[in-house]
């Protein structure tokens, strides 16, 4: 049997602990399937004083993360802290450095600095690996770096979110408000200590960035998706969709066009039976399309500690195993610099209009659509007794152009009484 690899953990929260124990439990099985013991030398976190559910004494503790991710003891840098700069950052790059490879679930960090970082490992001889930073337990990268390898992939989207997913199929069930499953989602601990980075999708889009990067050969770029989060998703417009027989999802898209990569994350219709239509509370869900594969699903967990702590698991097993590859599946050198394109790609869309209740009302939107160029696909005028007419429509598939002249066009008709809602509807 070989040497120990052996580890040092930054990061001692629940995917920290998580990953403790698999190694604790384990213990046999990781050191059958790695061909070597794998072992931790030294772990760090905030507070050492902390109530921690696993038995850390045959670890050497070290105050400082930086200290422990340059320890000669150590071969690979656990880093599970979070955060895209600070001492996550210093660590890693320290780490580097140092001759460590680094194995992270930090989506921010990758999503922002991903390109600098896989070259610095590069020049030292090193490899970060990051299963878990995307889609918790779903073994994505693994698929796209490895298993997919053979494939142009033209198409990668998902539901990369457990707590948006978690509170848009909550609303459905529940029929409540959206500021009500919030709140009830705070309180059963979804959300991250800041929960815009759930609800306004920015945590989905560190993980979009970083799975465009692998999929199209790019820089990793969080700057180049367009991004809106589930705030204004009204239970209204939860119960039309699932009328009309679709379910709203955050779902993020990222495909490369002749105009360049588009990156989206927003609240979308997806048809309810589809297998995104399907996906149900705190589940993530990944679609990846290639030339010769066709179209994979993959479903599983998003974040939880056994979760996100197998995923972590995986990619150790893998160092210890001696499997090595470049970051984002390619040298960093060949990563191009991608060009961001704003979504063009044409799709139907559902409007949801408040129409003053007079004659000629519908003839004038009907005007506005046509004249942008946009055909009715279907439509509905739901039963009121007073107030302004609910309508839907669904368009046949028209550019996102389009719908913005018309959603401009519309109030200069004097018969929208409320803002109209727009909402792309994704063929999945
Ligand atoms: N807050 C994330 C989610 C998990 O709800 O999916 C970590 O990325």
């Amino acid at each position: 049997m070989s040497a120990p690899l052996r580890l040092g953990i930054a990061g001692l929260g629940t995917v920290g602990i998580g990953v403790v124990k698999i190694i604790q439990q384990h213990a046999d099985l990781l050191s059958a399937r790695s061909g070597r013991p794998v072992t931790i030398t030294a772990v760090s976190a905030r507070d050492r004083m902390k109530n921690r559910d696993a038995d850390l004494s045959g670890y050497t503790w070290v105050e400082d993360p930086v200290e422990l991710a340059t320890r000669d003891d150590i071969d690979i840098y656990v880093e599970l802290i979070g955060g895209d700069n600070g001492v996550a950052r210093e660590s890693v790059e320290l780490a580097l450095k140092s001759g460590k490879d680094v194995v992270t679930a930090n989506k921010a960090l990758l999503a922002m600095h991903g390109q600098e970082l896989a070259a610095l490992a590069e020049e030292n001889g090193q490899v970060i690996r990051f299963e878990a930073a995307v889609a918790g337990g779903i073994p994505v990268i693994k698929a796209m770096t490895e298993s997919l390898a053979g494939n142009h992939i033209t198409r990668v989207m998902g539901v990369m979110n457990g707590t948006c997913n978690y509170i848009l199929t909550r609303m459905e069930s529940a029929g409540l408000p959206y500021e009500a499953v919030f709140e009830e989602a705070r309180q059963l601990g979804y959300l991250e200590a800041d929960p815009t980075l759930d609800v306004g999708g920015i945590d989905a889009s560190h993980k979009l960035a970083i799975l465009s990067s692998i999929a199209f050969g790019t820089q990793v770029s969080f700057d180049g998706v367009e991004i809106e989060g589930i705030e204004r998703v009204s239970i209204d417009d939860i119960r039309r969709a699932a009328d009309m027989g679709y379910r709203i999802k955050l779902l993020g898209v990222a495909q490369m066009t002749g105009r360049g990569l588009e990156q989206r994350m927003s609240p979308c219709l997806v048809p309810a039976d589809s297998p995104l239509g399907q996906l149900q509370g705190g589940t993530n869900m990944v679609v990846v399309e290639g030339d010769s594969v066709g179209q994979i699903v993959l479903r599983g967990a998003g974040a939880g500690e056994g979760p996100t702590a197998s995923a972590v698991m995986s990619d150790i097993v893998e160092l210890a195993r001696g499997v090595r590859m470049p970051v984002f599946g390619q040298p960093a050198g060949r990563l191009k610099k991608p060009v961001h394109a704003r979504t063009a790609v044409p799709a139907a869309y559902y409007l949801r209009l408040a129409l003053l209740d007079k004659p000629g009302a519908l003839a004038k939107v009907a005007t506005v659509l046509g004249d942008a160029g946009i055909s009715i696909h279907r439509m509905r005028q739901y039963d009121h007794q007073d107030g302004p007419a609910p309508v839907l429509i669904v368009t046949h598939k028209t550019t996102p152009d389009a719908i913005d002249h018309a959603i401009a066009e519309l109030p200069k008709t004097g018969v929208i009484a409320e803002d109209p809602v727009e909402l792309r509807i994704e063929e999945v």
